[in-house]
């Protein structure tokens, strides 16, 4: 590995209670124990403070309550904190919300992203001096790519083609951190990375869906025939993997995260549902029955898949879940944590926030 080109030393994470972000904050908080590390999040249905209970009362961490459009509260909390690291992930996510309210996405990927630039730019152009170590990381997904036939991979030589109102979303708000690294020199690190699983994701999308439909013996609907495909990666890869280009990764780059996971949603399930059987003490491949065959997804996309050669090759990122062993623990932490899921399911972790958090 080649030698560090920044320290991260005061940093903004934003959208730290969500899911990606918080296994961020399990990862870094702990790593970096000398620096000030400031997590914003509005606290959407999404983001959720039980997440970061392990390190809630860390030295090092604090949690802000609030929405990146909030010029005035960024202001403040740059001037207050003297960032010289954002990692950025806050971001409505979900491709199936996305189609029933677009303008939400416009608004916290697009304009939220836009909002945090200005204000990071602000600062960063008023202490470049001293600011030659700053980096702004922006967490966004393949999706902006669109949608791949049966063969072929993503990679940074890929045209944006965004089909959906969240890829569209995620697509502009890219735009935004590359014009802003174009005009003003702002430096800046795109990461662009494939299907997350892993502890704490939120039951909406399918890897957890199905686990806390199989645990309940509902239906799990796939959309279609279950053909389409996912190229599926541990979170905790990919959160090493931003650590790394934190660190390592050069200014104006983009890196592709991924790791090979490609998988039909249909196989995926299968293999995942047998799994859960087995943990479960069930007869294997008995939970098969539940997988229920629904109307698609309007304007679905078939097939993403991720070329991280250049992550691999430049930054020395190695991933180390395989999908099969990744799954199992994955599955192992949710059995593990009844509590959690139990929260989530009947909302009263949105009560145990309230408790939890003051503004500013
Ligand atoms: P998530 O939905 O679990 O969490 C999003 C977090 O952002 C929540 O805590 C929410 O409260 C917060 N948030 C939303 N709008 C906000 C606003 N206006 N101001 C402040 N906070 C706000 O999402 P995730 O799955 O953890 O994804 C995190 C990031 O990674 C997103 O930018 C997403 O586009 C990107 N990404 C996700 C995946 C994936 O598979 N989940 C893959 C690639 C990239
Ligand atoms: P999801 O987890 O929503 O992630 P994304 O849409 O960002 O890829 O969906 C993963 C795949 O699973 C995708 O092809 C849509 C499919 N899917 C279902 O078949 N049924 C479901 O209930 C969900 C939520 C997703």
């Amino acid at each position: 590995m080649s030698t560090i080109l920044h320290q991260p030393l005061r940093i903004l994470v934003t959208g730290g209670a969500g899911f990606i972000g918080a296994n961020f904050l399990h990862q870094i908080v702990p790593k970096f124990p000398d620096a000030v590390i400031v997590n914003l999040d509005k606290l959407t249905y999404a983001g959720n403070l039980q997440n970061l209970h392990a390190i809630e009362n860390a030295r090092n961490y604090r949690f802000v309550h609030g929405d990146i459009c909030d010029l005035a509260l960024v202001q403040k909390l740059f001037t207050e904190h003297q960032f010289t690291t954002v990692v950025h992930f806050a971001a409505e996510s979900h491709v199936d919300r996305s189609i029933h309210s677009p303008i939400d996405f416009v608004r916290s990927n697009v304009v939220g992203t836009a909002s945090l630039l200005q204000v990071a730019k602000d600062f960063w152009m008023r202490f470049s001096s001293d600011m030659q170590k700053f980096r702004f990381l922006h967490v966004s997904t393949d999706e902006v790519f669109g949608a791949l036939g049966s063969s072929g991979t993503f990679s940074t030589e890929t045209p944006y083609a965004p089909r959906s109102p969240y890829a569209a979303s995620k697509a502009g708000a890219d735009h935004f951190v590359r014009a802003y690294a174009e005009t003003y020199g702002l430096p800046v690190v795109v990461s662009n990375c494939s299907n997350n699983y892993g502890p704490y994701q939120f039951p909406e999308k399918l890897i957890p869906l199905a686990i806390v439909r199989a645990l309940s013996r509902d239906p799990i609907p796939v959309y279609s025939k279950g053909e389409n495909v996912r190229d599926w990666l541990h979170v905790r890869d990919h959160c090493e993997a931003l650590t790394c280009m934190l660190q390592y990764g050069l200014t104006g780059e983009t890196y592709l995260v991924g790791s090979a996971g490609e998988c039909s949603n249909l196989e995926l399930l299968r293999v995942l549902l047998t799994i859960l059987d087995e943990e479960l003490g069930r007869p294997s491949g008995s939970s098969w029955e539940l997988i229920t065959f629904v109307k698609d997804r309007p304007g679905h996309d078939f097939r993403y898949a991720i070329d991280a050669s250049k992550l691999i090759t430049e930054l020395g990122w190695t991933p180390s879940h395989t999908l099969e062993e990744g799954l199992r623990t994955t599955v192992r932490w949710y059995l593990s944590n009844p509590s959690w899921l139990q929260a989530v399911m009947d909302e009263s972790y949105r009560t145990y926030m309230k408790s939890q958090y003051s503004t500013g």
